[in-house]
């Protein structure tokens, strides 16, 4: 893949790169055509990467959809798809363990212990076989993207990070390959966590912080299905719950949540 980026760079080409774990949707498809336009080359990786999962059922359970998301990249122009083995991204490789800043210790951190350093790790292999100039990355995933934009200060990689707008169904539910899962009850309760996030959305700067916090739990309470793991309203890079505005005109809403076997997480931008 190093030499495929040589060539375009020598052909005059940046190289945009998106990494995913396949089963790829119109989320992934956002950030690809984003890369394009910013981008001569751009490849696209899938990798289910096991590093990154705690739960050996999730892994297993992980959906696999090849010949889809291959003609799903072909379509939308993507340059190369670099689908590497386990053992061929790990090899020589001794998994390290990064300084993420804090970023981990709280959300999403405490229920997956060890996901975010596998989710660095992985990044690391992928942009060291890739060589990127620019790489693209979901808000949907707001603590992920918030670790790897840490990292990729704190060391100076070279590669610029760049965040990519949510890719919502039209009621509102975040596309993740995850969804796939849900039986079609548990789909449509789903939806409650945008509906928590817009009610966040809509209150944000005008009650007291903790009053937002308790309406979304109020909403998300209407669910039988729906079980909240966390709900918290945060600074957008350190993601600190903040506990009042302030002078402050932005902030993130998150919600993780339960829905039968799936694990379902959300946010949104607050903005004054
Ligand atoms: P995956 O879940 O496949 O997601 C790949 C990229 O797509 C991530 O940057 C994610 O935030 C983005 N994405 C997912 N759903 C989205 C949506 N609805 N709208 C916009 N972007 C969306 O995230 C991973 O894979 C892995 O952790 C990875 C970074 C590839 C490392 O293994």
């Amino acid at each position: 893949m190093a030499g495929w980026s040589a060539n375009a760079r020598r052909n005059g080409q940046s190289v945009g790169f998106v990494p995913t774990m396949g089963a790829l949707h119109a989320g992934h498809a956002a950030l690809v055509e984003r890369a394009l336009l910013d981008h001569g080359a751009v490849a696209c990786s899938i990798f289910v990467n096991p590093l990154q999962f705690n739960d050996p059922t999730d892994l297993r359970n992980y959906p696999r959809t090849l010949e889809a998301d291959v003609a799903l990249l072909s379509g939308l122009g993507c340059s190369a798809l670099f689908m590497p083995s386990e053992t061929g991204i790990y090899a020589n490789h001794q998994p390290r363990q990064y300084d993420l800043g804090g970023l981990d210790r709280f959300w999403e951190g405490p229920s997956r212990p060890g996901h975010f350093q596998g989710v660095v790790n992985v990044v690391e292999r992928l942009f060291h076989y890739v060589r990127p100039d620019a790489a693209y990355f979901g808000e949907k995933d707001r603590q992920q993207l918030a670790i790897i934009r840490h990292v990729a200060r704190s060391l100076r990689w070279p590669e610029h990070i760049v965040p990519c707008a949510t890719v919502r169904d039209p009621d509102g539910l975040a596309l993740s390959s995850r969804n796939a899962r849900l039986s079609d009850a548990e789909r449509a309760e789903a939806t409650i966590l945008h509906m928590a996030l817009r009610m966040a959305g809509e209150l944000a700067f005008r009650a007291p912080v903790q009053e937002v916090l308790d309406a979304m739990s109020g909403m998300l309470a209407r669910s039988s299905i729906v079980a909240p793991d966390h709900i918290g309203i945060v600074d957008e890079d350190s993601l600190e719950p903040i506990t009042e505005w302030g002078v402050r005109r932005r902030a993130v809403a998150l919600i993780a949540a339960q829905v039968g076997p799936v694990r379902l997480i959300d946010n949104l931008t607050l903005e004054a």
